[in-house]
């Protein structure tokens, strides 16, 4: 059984394409990639009008599993990135128990066996993500973790930093940082600024990233490991990265989507779906990383995809929960608001959100070429929906984006060489 997709518009800088293109798909694989490529009684899809890239690859999700299947599991969220045109997710281990151990991990990887897009385990760097202690990081790594974070916490303590980035350049591990100063963000619950005061709400001071950022730039210095600096928020740590990027450290940092679309007004309807760890900023630091965006100096755009209940936003905003469900709004958005407006192109996207989470994370990603595993989306940029919280595949409904309309969409995602989401004619199916 073969696929032809025709008449398609490919990108893919590594591979050379941009422009029209025939894609063949045998099996797992394509097969095939040219200008014209004759039906031969395979199975057709009309690509014209269409746009297809690599499926995204998100460095950065929350799938839930074990412990917090009410707010998520592994299969919901696999359908969720499915949807939204991922192939393959990173899981943060800040689950019930937490992945400080391979058992949690095994536990994962056998979920994942099932799921519909392909699951990278990540470990924690302290067990239980206390920051006391150290994982088994050494048995996480034989397991097959692609990297460690204590993602939803920072490590305080900064010998215990020093240390775990010992161990993790012993087995070439990156550090996935989340970067807070606890003394500083307290019980803060937006970004401490102007609006923080307007709205009467706790603060969360940019010095409370920076610090860390500043913190942890200085011991990748010293350990010479990989540090890949989490949801990156503000001018401050922006800027000390790019420095240290200069100077030569192995530091590469993440944005998120939202974080570089909103700003720390919109929590002024008080919506508990704008809480979100780091905070929304202020008007500057989101203009400080859109100019980044457009002048190529961020690495990777990753979702944070933090799905959460009804029932965990539910209420005041000082006690809501944390987080925003992403993986169906993030790459809609990223058309809607920087590749339609010409701010960055096709292939610059996927830069940001194959090649270099892949090249971290250390998975294949060979992108669109004859032999490569056929993981790819088919994009409709004439596609006008609206954000509905009902039809997402996750769990967590929680998105500030919901009612918005956006003008381009995800309609077919492929993972090894198998259509998982068809959106076509608004289908909005996964496939088993
Ligand atoms: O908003 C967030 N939610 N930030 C984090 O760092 C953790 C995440 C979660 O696990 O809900
Ligand atoms: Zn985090």
């Amino acid at each position: 059984m073969k696929t032809l997709i025709k008449n398609a518009e490919v990108f893919d800088p590594r591979n050379n394409l941009e422009g029209k293109y025939d894609i063949l798909i045998e099996g797992k694989n394509i097969i095939q990639v040219n200008e014209k490529i004759k039906n031969q009684g395979y199975e057709l899809i009309d690509g014209a009008n269409k746009v297809v890239i690599p499926a995204l690859i998100d460095i950065h999700t929350h799938l839930r599993e074990p412990g917090y299947e009410d707010k998520e599991t592994v299969k919901t969220g696999c359908e969720a990135a499915a949807a939204g045109g991922f192939s393959a997710v990173a899981a943060m281990p800040n689950t019930n128990p937490v992945a400080d151990n391979p058992a949690v991990v095994e536990h994962l990887k056998l979920k994942s066996k099932e799921a519909l897009v392909k699951v990278y385990p990540i470990g924690s760097i302290t067990q239980g993500s206390k920051g006391e202690k150290l994982s088994e990081i050494g048995t996480l790594a034989k397991t097959g973790v692609k990297a460690l974070t204590d993602d939803g916490h920072p490590v305080m303590n900064s010998e215990i930093m020093r240390r775990a980035m010992e161990y993790a350049s012993a087995f070439n591990l990156p550090i996935i940082d989340h970067c807070e100063d606890k003394n500083l963000s307290k019980d803060g619950v937006m970004n401490e600024g102007y609006y923080s005061t307007i709205y009467g709400l706790k603060g969360i001071p940019a010095a409370s990233e920076e610090i860390m950022v500043s913190r942890d730039i200085v011991l990748a210095e010293m350990t010479g490991i990989h540090l890949h600096i989490a949801h990156l928020s503000t001018e401050g740590s922006f800027k000390q990265v790019m420095a240290a990027k200069k100077r030569g450290v192995n530091v590469t940092f993440e944005v998120t989507p939202h974080h570089l679309i909103l700003t720390d007004e919109s929590v002024g309807d008080y919506n508990p779906d704008t809480k979100v760890h780091p905070p929304l900023r202020s008007s500057r630091d989101v203009e400080v990383l859109r100019q980044a965006l457009k002048s190529g100096e961020i690495d990777v755009l990753a979702t944070d995809h933090a799905p959460h209940t009804y029932e965990d936003k539910l209420g005041e905003y000082d006690y809501a929960a944390n987080g925003i469900s992403g993986l169906e709004t993030a790459l809609a958005l990223l058309f809607e608001h920087f590749i339609k407006s010409n701010d960055i192109s096709w292939n610059d996207l996927i830069n940001m959100y194959y090649y270099k989470p892949a090249e971290i994370l250390n998975v294949e990603a060979d992108g669109i070429k004859k032999g490569s595993t056929a993981d790819l989306i088919i994009f409709n940029p004439n596609r006008s929906w609206t954000v509905e919280k009902d039809k997402f595949k996750s769990k967590g409904k929680n998105t500030p984006f919901a009612g918005q309309k956006l003008s381009g969409k995800n309609e077919v995602t492929f993972v090894e060489g198998k259509m998982v989401y068809d959106d076509r004619g608004g289908k909005n199916e996964v496939l088993y």
